[in-house]
């Protein structure tokens, strides 16, 4: 039992559709599949929960929070949650039905204290996360967790607070060695989170007609986690330059990006109009878009399957 008296039921009643990105390796796609996830889910009408436990907070750019009155505070009131257990009240208003928990340099002080604390009382310091969700059970049809690159400590404290792992990796080595890594945090978490579990790995940045290169990652990837069992999901996100510069700058979603690009008028209407026509948005976002949606299918799918009585 932890500081704040709650008992495994009463974590994994709130931690059941809790999904973390996690990969030890920087610049894999956590962030973007955290937010596409997440924003094509609670566009879809489900109700969507978004925690950013990273200190540069790059969701704020994703989904165009970033210095928000009344929504970026940095971090400030997922700290307050983790290490004071002041209770966790996400921020509405980002999207319809998706709630968020921004991250930001106000976590900057979170690594070296939970090391502390985990000095001070072992590896039950890592459950925080897991306790701050335990008051907001049954308010949300999916909880994202978006974690950092390179920092053991808010991986333990992401993974003791999940269901599901989903794990983005690009086709180099980097991502297979950053998933590798992770593998063996995961063996620790069990033992304080006894039901988190793999729900797969996604190619990420990858050149949809690469087939061959597809193959061979997926067999790394196996191979990585035993080779029992093929844990790559059927989607991969392809390489999109244009939706990685305009959705951040943007701070649109793949799939809003898909309904803008659709409504622009055509180049020859705005030249007609007299309107400069400007940048247009090429009709690959709405593949991107299309890619993170199969992804979302995939995540709700084995999410059902997981929860049918057996
Ligand atoms: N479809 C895409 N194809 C190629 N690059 C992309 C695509 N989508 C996003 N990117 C870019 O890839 C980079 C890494 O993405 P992202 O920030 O999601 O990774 P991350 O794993 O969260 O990184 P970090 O570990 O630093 O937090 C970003 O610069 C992003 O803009
Ligand atoms: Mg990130």
């Amino acid at each position: 039992m932890t500081a704040s008296g709650y008992d495994q039921a009463a974590r994994l009643a709130a931690t059941q559709r809790v999904v973390a990105l996690v990969n030890d390796k920087g610049g894999v796609g956590k962030t973007t599949l955290a937010a596409n996830l997440a924003g094509q889910v609670a566009a879809a009408g489900y109700r969507v929960l978004l925690i950013d436990l990273n200190r540069q907070g790059n969701l704020a750019d994703d989904l165009g929070y970033r210095d928000r009155a009344g929504v970026d505070d940095q971090g400030a009131g997922l700290l307050g949650a983790l290490l004071m257990g002041t209770p966790l009240t996400p921020v509405l208003g980002v999207r319809p039905n998706l709630a968020v928990v921004p991250g930001g340099v106000r976590l900057t002080d979170l690594t070296p204290l939970m090391v502390a604390r985990v000095q001070a009382g072992g590896r039950a310091a890592f459950l925080a996360l897991a306790d701050a969700l335990v008051p907001l059970t049954g308010q949300y049809d999916l909880i994202v967790v978006d974690s950092p690159p390179e920092n053991v400590m808010l991986v333990d404290l992401a993974l003791a607070a999940a269901r599901w792992v989903l794990m983005p990796t690009r086709s180099d080595s980097g991502g297979l060695v950053g998933m590798r890594l992770v593998a063996e945090r995961f063996n620790l978490a069990r033992e304080i989170n006894p039901s988190l579990g793999l729900l797969g790995v996604v190619l990420f940045g990858t050149l949809a007609s690469a087939r061959a290169i597809h193959a061979e990652v997926r067999a790394d990837v196996a191979a990585a986690f035993g080779g029992g069992f093929d844990p790559m999901l059927k989607a991969t996100i392809r390489y999109s330059e244009r939706y990685a510069r305009e959705g951040r700058k943007l701070g649109r979603l793949a799939h809003e990006l898909e309904v803008d690009a659709a409504n622009q008028p055509a180049w020859w209407q705005a030249l007609r109009n007299g309107d400069a026509p400007g940048r247009r948005l090429p009709a690959t976002v709405a593949s991107v878009s299309a890619d993170f949606r199969q992804v979302a299918a995939e995540v709700l799918d084995a999410l059902a399957t997981q929860e049918q009585p057996a």
